[in-house]
């Protein structure tokens, strides 16, 4: 009997010294692991998943491409009933994303704010129905042109207006920071009329809606889309001379050239016409 409990302790002691070398092994695989890790190969396991957890991570973290949008844009960007990003320069993104082997972090901000946060390199790029002009051009770069159309007054059904000179002594909205807050400036040297800049281009629709503004100047898409859900009227834009819309990144950026091969091969797919026939109306 003691001679089997005295067996038994030996082989017991056998047993831990081999565990305990063994993993002192794995540790010496492993740099930094902690050292108590050695004693249980269980923990020593999870200590050898954890560093490869944070290698994947760090990996991960370079990986993602930033964007920044301002969803008050439809067809181009919103929010649906879930909150999620949704429209035309979304589904552009995910594509770009995806044949630069990126993944896509979409942030929400401001349109005016946009270029601002491309200066500060806060975010990777810009899909924004942002028209590539030549002012922006001096902080920002762009990518080729995705998108291209005029623009359009908006006005309610039952005081509809037809030209530039109907804008007289009314009032007009425009969203802060966009071209057409540029362009409305233009027009008030011939035209004499009040101009109300607000930051969210969807709040300039309920301006509109409920008498604040009497005319809202928007991008052809999206004052079309209004025009259709919200049944009001509109007129072209005139002047319309507005370059078309781009990708846009901060100066300098590495990705200006890889996105525009990207563009070209979802051009040259035609997955880019298929975007179009889903989100947007023909001109
Ligand atoms: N195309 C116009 C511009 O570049 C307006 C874009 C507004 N975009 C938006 N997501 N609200 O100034």
């Amino acid at each position: 009997m003691k001679k089997l409990t005295m067996l038994f302790l030996m082989l017991v002691a056998t047993l831990m010294i081999g565990l305990t070398a063994c993993g002192a092994g794995e540790d010496d695989a492993l740099p930094n692991v902690d050292d108590t890790s050695g004693d249980e190969p269980a923990e020593n396991t999870d200590g050898e998943t954890d560093e490869t957890d944070q290698d994947a991570d760090s990996d991960a973290e370079d990986n993602i491409l930033e964007m920044a949008t301002s969803p008050d844009y439809p067809p181009f960007e919103s929010l649906d009933v879930n909150g999620e990003f949704v429209g035309f320069d979304i589904e552009l993104a995910k594509l770009i994303a995806e044949e630069l082997g990126m993944e896509l972090e979409i942030r929400d901000m401001k349109f005016d704010g946009l270029i601002g946060a491309l200066q500060a390199e806060r975010v990777d790029m810009v899909l924004s129905g942002m028209s590539a002009t030549e002012n922006r051009r001096q902080n920002v770069d762009f990518s080729n042109e995705y998108h291209s159309s005029g623009e359009m007054f908006v006005t309610r059904k039952d005081e509809p207006m037809t030209d530039l000179a109907d804008l007289e002594g009314k009032t007009v909205g425009v969203q802060l920071g966009t071209i057409q807050e540029e362009g409305a400036k233009a027009i008030q040297e011939d035209y004499e009329f009040e101009l109300k800049a607000l930051d969210d281009a969807q709040m300039l629709v309920q301006e509109l809606i409920t008498n604040r503004v009497d005319v809202i100047y928007l991008d052809k898409q999206v004052a079309k889309g209004f025009i259709e859900v919200q049944d009001l009227a509109g007129f072209d834009d005139p002047t319309d001379a507005s370059p078309g819309m781009a990708v846009a990144f901060p100066k300098g950026s590495a990705l200006v050239e890889d996105v525009n091969a990207a563009l070209d091969s979802i051009i040259d797919s035609g997955k880019l016409a298929e975007l179009e026939a889903e989100f947007l109306s023909e001109e």
